[in-house]
Formats: C-alpha cells, sequence, structure tokens
C-alpha cells in the first residue's frame, strides 16, 4: 500500500457490495496482465507502462540544460500544444507553482494553440510584448492545426525580435523521432529537439519530454516527479488487487457503471487541483468513449460548484458517481481569528485552520451526496509535492489501461477524433478535401 496515496471506497458501498467489487478481481488482474505483459489491443502504445524505469537519461540532461536556460533568458516560456500535448504539463505547473506565479518573479510558462480563438492568441501576444520569450511547441504528428497556426504566430514574432538564427536558439521542439512537418521544420531550422516516443500516446505523455520540459522550466522538481512515477509503477508492477489503489480504482468504477453510473464527475477541494481533472478527462474519455461504452468524464471544482452544480449533483438525474481528490497538507495555513464584534457569526471558528473549514465542506459534501444517491470514491493524497503528484498521475493511467481493458474497449487509440478534423479541413478549403467540403457546404446551406 502507498502511504502517500490512499484508495477509499467506503462511500459507495451503499451502491455495490464489497462482494460485489471483489468479484471485479479475475477481469481486473486478467485487464493488468494484459497492460503488463503488453499483450492487449493497442499494446503497440503502452510504453509509458515501463517508462518511470526507462526514462532517457540522455534526453533528460538536456530537457534539465534547456530549462535552466530558459529561466535565465526567458521572461515568458510560450507552450503550444494541445490535448494529451499540453494538458499534462499544464496540470502539473498549475498544481506545484503558486496559485497566482504568473503574477510573480521567475519565468512564466503561458498556453497558446490549445484552440483557435484569434482573442486569445492577440491577448497572449500582448502580454508578451517586447518581454524575452521562448517557445516550445508540442505535436506528435506535427501536423495539428491549433498549434501548427500558433507556432507560426510565435515563430514570426520571435524571428522579428531575435533574428532567424537567435530564434532558433529559443525555440524547442517536442515531437516524432523521424517523421511529421515539426520534425522536417526542426531539423531544417535547428531548433533544439525532444522526442514523444513512437509507443506513447500523447494524454500518457505527461512523463516525457512532452511534460517535462516545461514543467522544469517552471521550476518544478522534476526529479521528484520522476521519483514518484516509479514508486507506483513499483506498487502497481507488486501489488495484485486488494493492496493496488489503480486496480481497486478500475474495478470499482466498473462495477458502478454496470449499475448504470454512466458519469463520474472528478471533484476536488483545491483550485490547483482544477487542471489535474482536465488532464484526468482527456485520459479517460479518450481511452474509454468508444464502442458506444464508456463513463462519461466531468469535473468539479468545489466549494465553488456547489453553488451552480450542487442542485443537480444532489438531486438530479442519478446517473452520477463522484471521485473526490483530497489532498491532505497543503504547506500552508491560515488561521481564523476571533473578531471584537461577531456580527458574521463566525466566531464560533476562531483559532481553526481554514483547512478545517475546507475539510468539514468535503466531508458534510460526501455524505450529502451518498444519502442524495450519489456513490463517493475518494483518492487522497498526502500533500501537494512533485513526489505525490508523480503518484497519483501514474495512478490514474495505470487505472485507465485497467478499466479500459475491463471495458473491453481499447484504451490507446482514439478513432472518434479525426472526425471533426476532415470536417474542418473541408471547410477551410484544404486541398484534397474537395468532395467532402461539397457535400458538407450542401448540408450547411440546406
Ligand atoms: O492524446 C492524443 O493523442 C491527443 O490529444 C493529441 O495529443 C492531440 O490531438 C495533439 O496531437 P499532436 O501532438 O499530434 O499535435
Amino acid at each position: 500500500m502507498s502511504k502517500d496515496l490512499v484508495f477509499d471506497y467506503s462511500h459507495a458501498l451503499g451502491f455495490m457490495t464489497k462482494e460485489e467489487l471483489m468479484a471485479m478481481e479475475p477481469a481486473a488482474a486478467a485487464a493488468r496482465e494484459k497492460l503488463v505483459k503488453k499483450s492487449g489491443a493497442g499494446n503497440d502504445f503502452v510504453g509509458w507502462v515501463d517508462l518511470p524505469a526507462e526514462i532517457d537519461m540522455e534526453e533528460y540532461g538536456r530537457i534539465k540544460k534547456a530549462a535552466a536556460k530558459i529561466r535565465s533568458d526567458s521572461e515568458y516560456l510560450v507552450v503550444i500544444g494541445i490535448g494529451g500535448s499540453y494538458l499534462g504539463a499544464r496540470a502539473a505547473i498549475e498544481f506545484l507553482c503558486h496559485s497566482f506565479y504568473t503574477l510573480m518573479g521567475g519565468t512564466k510558462i503561458l498556453f497558446a494553440g490549445n484552440s483557435v480563438s484569434t482573442k486569445y492568441l492577440a491577448d497572449l501576444l500582448d502580454v508578451i510584448g517586447d518581454s524575452d520569450f521562448s517557445v516550445n511547441v508540442i505535436s506528435k504528428s506535427g501536423t495539428t492545426t491549433e498549434p501548427a497556426i500558433a507556432f507560426r504566430l510565435f515563430k514570426e514574432k520571435m524571428e522579428q525580435k531575435y533574428g532567424r538564427e537567435g530564434a532558433a536558439k529559443r525555440i524547442y521542439a517536442t515531437t516524432d523521432k523521424k517523421r511529421g512537418a515539426l520534425k522536417a521544420l526542426a531539423d531544417e531550422e535547428g531548433y533544439e529537439t525532444y522526442v514523444v516516443p513512437d509507443d506513447i500516446g500523447g494524454r500518457y505523455s505527461v512523463l516525457t519530454a512532452v511534460g517535462l520540459l516545461p514543467i522544469a522550466a517552471a521550476g518544478c522538481d522534476t526529479d521528484a516527479l520522476i521519483e514518484g512515477f516509479r514508486e507506483m509503477r513499483e506498487l502497481c508492477m507488486r501489488e495484485s488487487f486488494v493492496n493496488n489503489p489503480a486496480m481497486l480504482y478500475a474495478a470499482a468504477r466498473n462495477v458502478l457503471y454496470n449499475k448504470g453510473k454512466s458519469v463520474e464527475v472528478l471533484a476536488n477541494y483545491e483550485p490547483s487541483v482544477h487542471y489535474i481533472a482536465e488532464w484526468w478527462k482527456q485520459l479517460y474519455g479518450e481511452s474509454e468513449g468508444k464502442d458506444g461504452k464508456g463513463i462519461f468524464p466531468a469535473s468539479i471544482d468545489l466549494t465553488t460548484d456547489l453553488h451552480s452544480m450542487g442542485q443537480y449533483l444532489q438531486d438530479g438525474q442519478r446517473i452520477l458517481l463522484e471521485t473526490v481528490i483530497e489532498v491532505g497538507d497543503t504547506g500552508r495555513e491560515i488561521i481564523c481569528k476571533e473578531a471584537s464584534v461577531d456580527t458574521d457569526g463566525l466566531n464560533y471558528l476562531a483559532g481553526k485552520n481554514m483547512d478545517f473549514v475546507n475539510k468539514a465542506a468535503m466531508n458534510g459534501t460526501i455524505l450529502a451526496h451518498v444519502a442524495g444517491g450519489v456513490p463517493v470514491l475518494k483518492v487522497s493524497i498526502k500533500d501537494n509535492s512533485a513526489k505525490t503528484l508523480g503518484e497519483l498521475f501514474y495512478f490514474f493511467e495505470f487505472a485507465c489501461g485497467v478499466s479500459g481493458y475491463i471495458l473491453d474497449v481499447n484504451p490507446f487509440n482514439q478513432p472518434g477524433v479525426e472526425s471533426y478534423k476532415k470536417n474542418m479541413f473541408a471547410l477551410l478549403g484544404k486541398p484534397g478535401y474537395e468532395e467532402l467540403r461539397a457535400s458538407l457546404m450542401a448540408a450547411i446551406n440546406g
């Protein structure tokens, strides 16, 4: 059992019995076997399973060097990527850094290429202005439209400011080892390049250069992050079922899914966890949502969303299961003080830590939701350190692989992501899409 991450299914036992959960053991064990032995569907994309033990130390050394250079010569690092090519880094940086770190000293990481919003990009260019900046463009395929458009803009801005040669020293490209438009451009321009391994898909890539370079450039402790991944991997390799939190989580969500709980809401009580939930939604949604199956992953930030989503959670359609992420020690403390006049009636909290209030909100909400018909699973993590985050990332990745195999889907492909791209290319007038364009235009114009 891990001391840093504890999985608790006790609040779901009114909705499934312990026997039902234990009856999942053979399916979970078979799923784990497929993952570990690389014998299941999509087995050419399970490089992430052993990655924590197989980090390319030469590349990792270059990542650390580049991060140090970026921190010494750039006020901003613009990370250009979408989906799996940015969510892990953003999740880690928002979790590990000061809540307002972009307003404080040091290199700030800003994200681009994860939408095609003109306003967002124009505003971002305004913010950078004449400041020194670097760019980390991340795209495994090298052809994804959103980051490719953003990269054109920032490449141009950088070449105007530093010249072509100077820009080449500030652009870091993370892409396929050999193929793709970005790799070709990087080689031509002489950019420092990092590899998205062939056998690791975007949503499982946070421990590759995809995540490590931006996370290191933000000043976070990547050694500790890797250590956390390693510890959780060892646990997942060593412990079977009852002592393996990832397998228990995978099993519990499948038992509940089979009982009609088709939406899983990941709830947090720390704003710093918001982007972990965004990363988690891609991980589970893209891995399991196929063949007409899969739990729909959603997320809420609490207590904030209790004031907007609370009614539905408590009383709406009973298709929900909730998974709470509890962060133990945030390393910060605020003690409630006694006021001379108790107009707001809060003096009864005098001497209590704010976190006591937050935990009371969490425990009260869990019990209310359970009473209202929502099974609650809980993932408690010890603190908000990089090591603990590494454990959490690997826990969710391993559980996702096991859960997908229990569900009998290929957790490592994403055929559905292509449909919108084809339509978008056709409507943009990309050569080769003329026929599709004609039929889409006919549909649009009625
Ligand atoms: O998980 C995935 O495969 C996707 O989210 C991709 O990461 C995303 O579409 C970006 O692709 P690429 O890195 O090829 O630009």
